[in-house]
């Protein structure tokens, strides 16, 4: 497994590679969902890059970027066992150089839900994603469900600005409980981590209600927010119910519908979904 640290190296080796290439963005700490973004690349690609960087402008000034979990040593190792065959580790100097000055800016899709609570956290994560891809140059990159409206934001990128690969979804991760697997679980306390589980309730439940025949939206949002107003250490960002490709609120549930919530457990916020239908 090669280590690469700058731009130079990854495009020194790229000709080499044998296509097809499959990417892995990641800002490491992995953990089972990041693994199963790396198997599926393996599994369908010649050549896999997964890279690990700490992207410091999708976080806001009062966010987690310096505590943010870093174990590079061990993700070195976990990768190494999956078969990786490049790991590319930039510093953020690497990757922001000292005049760099240009964006990407995303449309309205990017102010909602996780944009609407974390402003211009879209805009880092698309203008680092379209940076890596132009350094990379994958065939196929590979992003996980749990992120839902990451995945729609890299996929209109990358459909709107005609970027040559193709975006592969990942469905979500999750521990034995149901809590979706996530570098920032590491954050929580043993009360805190059972209190957690009110997210995956949540949405397990909203689930229950639409088989069962409930379509009013608002209906199915109020008793989410009824279960999760039981754990006292939780506190609700959002809960929404939106149209899975536009991410429109919906009055009435028409599947495929994204149910998706940002629930805080103490300090940390974790977010999860579901599609229903
Ligand atoms: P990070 O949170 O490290 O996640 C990297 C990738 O792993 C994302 O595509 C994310 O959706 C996926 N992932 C995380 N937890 C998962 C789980 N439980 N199941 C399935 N997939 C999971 O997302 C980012 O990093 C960054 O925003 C990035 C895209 C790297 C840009 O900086």
């Amino acid at each position: 497994m090669k280590v690469l640290k700058t731009v130079n190296e990854i495009k020194q080796l790229r000709p080499n590679l044998p296509p097809p290439l499959g990417f892995v963005p990641t800002m490491g700490y992995l953990h089972e969902g990041h693994l199963a973004l790396v198997r599926q690349a393996r599994a369908e690609n010649s050549s896999v890059v997964v890279s690990i960087f700490v992207n410091p402008t999708q976080f806001g000034p009062h966010e987690d970027f310096d505590s943010y979990p870093r174990d590079p040593k061990r993700d070195l190792a976990l990768l190494e066992k999956e078969g990786v065959g490049i790991v590319f580790m930039p510093s953020a100097d690497e990757i922001y150089p000292p005049n760099f000055n240009n964006w990407v800016e995303v449309g309205e899709i990017a102010e909602r839900l996780e944009g609407a609570s974390r402003p211009g956290h879209f805009r880092g994560v698309a203008t680092v994603v379209a940076r890596l891809f132009n350094i990379v140059q994958p065939d196929r990159a590979y992003f996980g469900r749990k992120d839902a409206q990451q995945l729609i934001v890299i996929r209109k990128m990358v459909a709107d600005l005609n970027m040559n690969l193709e975006v592969v979804a990942v469905p979500t991760v999750r521990e034995g409980d149901g809590l979706a697997m996530s570098s920032r679980n590491t954050y929580l306390n043993p009360e805190e981590r059972k209190a957690a589980l009110v997210l995956y309730q949540a949405l397990t439940l909203a689930q229950k209600l639409f088989s069962g025949g409930e379509k009013d939206a608002q209906a199915i949002r109020r008793q989410m927010t009824e279960l999760i107003q039981k754990e006292p250490l939780a506190h609700i960002d959002y809960i929404s119910i939106a149209d899975a490709e536009t991410l429109d609120e919906l009055d009435v549930v028409r599947p495929p519908a994204l149910v998706s919530l940002a629930v805080k457990i103490g300090k940390t916020r974790l977010i999860d979904n579901v599609v229903v239908g």
